[in-house]
C-alpha cells in the first residue's frame, strides 16, 4: 500500500484513512467495546411470532427499516465518488439513514463537490447527514459556509465530529479546540437542521453530553471505544514510532459511553442517542437499543465489506445484522422496538 505524500492536503489525508482502514489492522488492542458485559435475559416463553416482529423506526422524520446507520466516512476525493455512491445505493435499498465524511475539502474548493452530492442523487429518500470536524467549527465566524455544505446534499442533520485524539497524533492535526462549544451553539441555533454532535471512537462521556446538551443539541452519537481506534490509522500514517503509540487504546467503550449518556434522558427526554464505535453484529445492535440508544451506527467493518466483497456483500452483511437483531428480538420477546427499548438488560461483569 502507497499512501499519497502530499499529508498537508485534505484529500489525500481522506483517500490515506480509506486505504489504512481497509487494508490494516487498525482496531482497538485489547480494549472491547464492552457490550460482552452486558445480557438480556433469556426468554423461553416470548409469546410472538417471529414474523410478525416489526424493527422499523422513525429517525429524521424518515422511517428505517431497522434502526441502523452507515456511519460518516468519507468524500472530497476522486475514487471517493464510486465509495459513496455504492454506500448510497445499498442504503436506499434498505431503507437505513448514511453519513458522509467531513466536507472540509469542500470548503477549500469544488474539486470533489459530487463525491458528497452523488450520495442524495443515489439516495433520494434516506437520511443523509453532512459532516465538519471540531477544528473548522471552532474557527466558525459564519454559519452559512456550513449551511452551503448540508444544502450540498440535502441533508436532513450535519453531524459536527469530536476528535481531539485523531488531532493529538495526527502530523498535520490541530490541537486548539478553543471554542468548540461556542460553534456547536451557533450551529444548533442557525442551522435549518438538526445538529449531531459525535466522536470518532473515543466516546462521550456524561459530563461532555451534558454540556451538549445545555447548549441545545438533541442527537449524540457516543462513537465509543473498542472498534476502529483513530489513534491506530494516525499512527500507521506516520510510519515512525512516536511517544502517542501509547494512546492506541485510549477512550471510552461504547457501552460505557452509552450508558452515561443515556442518563441524561432523564434530564433531557427529547435527546436521540446513536451508538456507534465498535458494533459487529445484529445483538449489539439488540443490546444498544435496549440501553437506550435511538439508532445503531457502524463505519469500518461494512467500508472494508464493501471495498472487499462489493454491494452484494455490503448488502448481505447488513441483511444479516438485520436478521440477528430480529433473532434477539425472538429470544426476548420484543415485538418492537419501542418494546426492545423497554426490554431489561443486565451487568454481568
Ligand atoms: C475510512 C473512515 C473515514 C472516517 N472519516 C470520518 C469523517 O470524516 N468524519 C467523522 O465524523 N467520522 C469519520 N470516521 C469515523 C466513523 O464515523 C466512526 O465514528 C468510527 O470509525 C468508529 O466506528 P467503527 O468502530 O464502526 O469504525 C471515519 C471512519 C472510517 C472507517
Amino acid at each position: 500500500m502507497k499512501l499519497n505524500p502530499r499529508l498537508h492536503k485534505t484529500s489525500s489525508r481522506k483517500k490515506d484513512h480509506v486505504l489504512l482502514t481497509v487494508k490494516k489492522d487498525v482496531k482497538f488492542k485489547e480494549k472491547t467495546n464492552h457490550f460482552e458485559k452486558w445480557e438480556f435475559c433469556h426468554n423461553a416463553l416470548p409469546e410472538i411470532n417471529f414474523f410478525e416482529i416489526d424493527t422499523t423506526t422513525v429517525f429524521l422524520h424518515k422511517e428505517l427499516s431497522f434502526p441502523f446507520l452507515i456511519s460518516c466516512m468519507t468524500g472530497g476525493y476522486k475514487e471517493a465518488k464510486l465509495i459513496n455512491r455504492q454506500l448510497a445505493e445499498v442504503c436506499e435499498e434498505k431503507k437505513i439513514a448514511l453519513g458522509v465524511g467531513s466536507q472540509r475539502q469542500a470548503l477549500e474548493n469544488s474539486d470533489y463537490h459530487s463525491s458528497f452530492s452523488i450520495v442524495r442523487k443515489a439516495a433520494p429518500t434516506i437520511p443523509i447527514i453532512g459532516n465538519i470536524g471540531a477544528s473548522e467549527v471552532a474557527q466558525l465566524r459564519d454559519t452559512s459556509s456550513i449551511q452551503k455544505l448540508a444544502d450540498m446534499i440535502q441533508a436532513n442533520a450535519f453531524a459536527i465530529h469530536l476528535n481531539p485524539l485523531q488531532e493529538l497524533i495526527q502530523p498535520e492535526g490541530s490541537t486548539n479546540f478553543r471554542g468548540v462549544l461556542n460553534g456547536i451553539e451557533k450551529l444548533v441555533n442557525k442551522l435549518s437542521i438538526p445538529v449531531i454532535v459525535k466522536e470518532i471512537g473515543a466516546g462521550i462521556s456524561f459530563n461532555v453530553a451534558k454540556k451538549l446538551a445545555d447548549v441545545g443539541v438533541t442527537y449524540i452519537d457516543v462513537a465509543g471505544a473498542g472498534g476502529t481506534s483513530w489513534a491506530g490509522v494516525e499512527i500507521l500514517r506516520k510510519n515512525k514510532s512516536s511517544w502517542q503509540e501509547i494512546f492506541w487504546d485510549w477512550g471510552i467503550p461504547t457501552a460505557d459511553s452509552l450508558t452515561q449518556v443515556s442518563e441524561l434522558k432523564k434530564e433531557f427526554p427529547s435527546l436521540q442517542i446513536i451508538s456507534s464505535g465498535g458494533i459487529t453484529n445484529g445483538i449489539e445492535i439488540a443490546k444498544s437499543v435496549a440501553m437506550s440508544a435511538d439508532v445503531v451506527g457502524s463505519a469500518r467493518p461494512l467500508l472494508q465489506q464493501l471495498i472487499n466483497y462489493g454491494k452484494k456483500g455490503l448488502d448481505q452483511l447488513i441483511n444479516d445484522w438485520h436478521s440477528q437483531l430480529k433473532g434477539a428480538m425472538f429470544l426476548v420477546g420484543a415485538l418492537t422496538i419501542d418494546e426492545l427499548q423497554h426490554t431489561a438488560i443486565q451487568k454481568v461483569s
